[in-house]
């Protein structure tokens, strides 16, 4: 039995795309769990940069198994267009299979979506509008649709009936808005995705089990983040899904005794976008210089992320709430020429240290980062191919991190291409 389960271990973005792509080399079948078009991967392959949202990253391999697990939420326009640009690139995506139980996102999750966020103003989450919120609340109400009602004609008519009629009450009730969704106009829309959806529709809980069964390397690929995640994130500034390492179980349908092995990815430095608390933001010269250096514009949104240095406080909760078993540890190269770099080791709360991630945004709020700081180095190391051939600060920088961070390092990501990967411990 071969499984991993790759997470990001800070907000997002981490390069999970970069990793899940190398890792997949190896891997048989690789599996989305969670999360929806919220979420941007992008792959580098031979100067061609492919950014996907919903489809498996290891699709760009041809002949493996990429399956979409029951606990994403589907937007069928989206994923479309991604099988067609795929499609126009030379990839096949005939290897793609999408499971009965996934949720659907409608247009009226898009416009709740944007509502909600209107209607909160300042206290606005920041999401990315992509209706992810709003559809995982409906799947929770039990009145979501799903990728097996949405095959249905009869059970598609009544459940978007229902659901429209109590959207446009809600969107005029409630948020006052003069947007309505047009009953006909959704159905007639989406019974054609459903044409075209149908034939990759498969039980995907079946497929996971029996490939693994059958001795196969299986790679679930998460998205988003840890402190993203509805329970152990930065509530209310998550997102509605689950992106930690146990959802793989809830969301591909296989119980916890199938994982062998847990990656988080981390960059060497961290970011977020939206809202909410955090606590190595740099707002200097140095912020700007890491977003423009490491591209840190959002791949869903394009908006700018924001920057700091690299939290261990962070990275440890990660490892417990994960169980992480090794760390991906991405853009290390965007550190390079760096005099001094710095790792957040603690937060300050007055006279007191705080070692662990707090539940309290309003705590938080005060709490100054504690930096170990390190030598940084001059060369540029994207060109490196083993870890061995770093500079010595490079290499006792990432062994710095991993103490702090009490997880071992297995990949280091030293630029976007697939050779740009050094491996420090083979995973499958
Ligand atoms: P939502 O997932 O669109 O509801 O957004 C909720 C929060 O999660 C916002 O702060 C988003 O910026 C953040 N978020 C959602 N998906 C991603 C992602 O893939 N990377 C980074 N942040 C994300």
């Amino acid at each position: 039995m071969s499984t991993i389960v790759l997470i990001g271990a800070q907000w997002g973005d981490e390069g999970k795309g970069k990793v899940t792509d190398f890792l997949a080399q190896q891997a048989d079948m690789v599996v989305r769990y969670q999360g929806g078009n919220n979420a941007g991967h992008t792959v580098v392959v031979d100067d061609r940069v492919f950014k996907l949202h919903l489809i498996p990253s290891g699709i760009l391999y041809g002949q493996k198994q990429c399956l979409i697990g029951n606990g994403v939420v589907i937007d069928p326009a989206v994923l479309l267009e991604e099988m067609d640009n795929l499609d126009k690139q030379g990839v096949s995506t005939n290897h793609l299979r999408i499971s009965p139980r996934a949720h659907v996102i409608f247009p009226y999750h898009k416009s709740i979506d944007q509502a909600e966020e209107e209607y909160k103003g300042n206290s606005k989450i920041g999401t990315t509008n992509r209706g992810i919120g709003p559809a995982y609340a409906d799947k929770a109400s039990r009145v979501g649709i799903r990728m097996v009602d949405l095959l249905d004609q009869e059970e598609l008519e009544e459940k978007l009936r229902y659901a429209v009629e109590i959207k446009n009450k809600m969107l005029a009730g409630v948020y006052e808005s003069t947007e309505r969704i047009d009953y006909g106009q959704v159905l007639e829309e989406y019974t054609g995705y459903a044409k075209r959806l149908e034939k990759y529709v498969a039980d995907v809980s079946v497929l996971v089990n029996e490939a693994i069964d059958q001795g196969q390397k299986v790679l679930f690929e998460g998205a988003q983040g840890t402190l993203l995640d509805l329970d152990h994130g930065t509530y209310p500034y998550v997102t509605s899904s689950h992106p930690i390492a146990a959802t793989a179980c809830t969301g591909a349908g296989l119980g916890p005794t199938k994982i062998n092995k847990v990656v988080g990815v981390a960059k060497a430095y961290i970011t977020r976008v939206g809202e909410g608390p955090f606590p190595t933001e740099l707002h200097d010269d140095l912020g700007s210089l890491i977003r423009e250096r490491g591209h840190e514009f959002g791949t869903t949104t394009g908006r700018p992320r924001r920057c700091g240095w690299y939290d261990a406080v962070i990275a440890r909760y990660a490892a417990r709430i994960n169980g992480l078993s090794y760390l991906a540890v991405t853009k290390l190269d965007v550190l390079s020429g760096l005099d001094t770099l710095k790792i957040c080791v603690g937060y300050r709360d007055n006279d007191e240290i705080i070692t662990e991630f707090p539940a309290s945004l309003k705590k938080m709020a005060n709490y100054e980062p504690v930096y170990k700081e390190f030598p940084g180095w001059q060369e540029d190391i994207s060109g490196v191919t083993d870890f061995s051939q770093l500079p010595p600060n490079a290499r006792d920088y990432i062994k710095h991190l991993e103490e702090l961070s009490r997880v071992p390092v297995a990949i280091v990501g030293v630029g976007p291409g697939r050779k740009q990967t050094l491996v420090l411990k083979e995973l499958f």
